[in-house]
């Protein structure tokens, strides 16, 4: 007798795009990331339609042991002397971790625990990223390319932006064409 199977949802790797339903999709632009970026001068010269990154994710239903898989694609870019990268955040649900993949582009995973210590991970075509409860991330794109992440997490987790409302404690930056990381205090 044939397996009967249903057909996958599917991830194109090279380029991160996701195929199935049902799908989500959104983009976050300029415009929308005030106080992300230390240079606010140059941020509010910046085109506020400007898209900076758009997420795809498969929608899941919600309740405890449910996942989401998701795709962020960062563009390349800067704000005055930093580059583009995510808002940023905690998981409200703050034991909850999380998986990402690097696909593309190159760029940085930085991630932040609760007591501000911070560290980051490069991330590429293959990079794995095993993100514990209790810490923040945000991705950085230092290339000049798409950045795409693959990213696995529990539904339940939610987002909390709040808590880094005052900014991440280390800031990537280039000078000269050199890649910086700068500690900085309240962002
Ligand atoms: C979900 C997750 C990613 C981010 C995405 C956008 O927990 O970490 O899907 O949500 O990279 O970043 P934020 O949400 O910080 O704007
Ligand atoms: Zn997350």
């Amino acid at each position: 007798m044939k397996p009967t199977h249903c057909p996958p949802r599917h991830v194109d790797w090279a380029s991160g795009t996701l195929r199935g339903e049902p799908l989500i999709r959104k983009t976050t632009r300029l415009g929308a990331l005030a106080g992300v970026f230390a240079d606010e001068h140059a941020w509010r010269q910046g085109d506020p339609e400007l898209a900076v990154y758009t997420v795809e994710m498969f929608d899941s239903p919600s309740g405890e042991g449910e996942l989401y898989t998701g795709v962020t694609h960062l563009n390349p870019g800067r704000v005055g002397d930093e580059f583009f990268m995510t808002r940023g955040h905690f998981h409200a649900r703050r034991e909850q971790g999380e998986v990402y993949f690097g696909l593309r582009g190159e760029g940085f995973l930085l991630l932040q625990d609760e007591q501000g210590q911070t560290r980051l991970e490069k991330v590429a075509a293959g990079s794995v990223h095993i993100i514990p409860g209790n810490t923040a991330h945000r991705l950085i794109n230092t290339g000049t390319e798409i950045l795409s992440a693959l990213a696995v997490w529990p539904t339940t987790a939610g987002h909390d932006y709040a808590s880094l409302a005052g900014g991440f404690a280390k800031r990537i930056t280039t000078h000269n064409l050199q890649l910086m990381a700068k500690e900085v205090q309240n962002g």
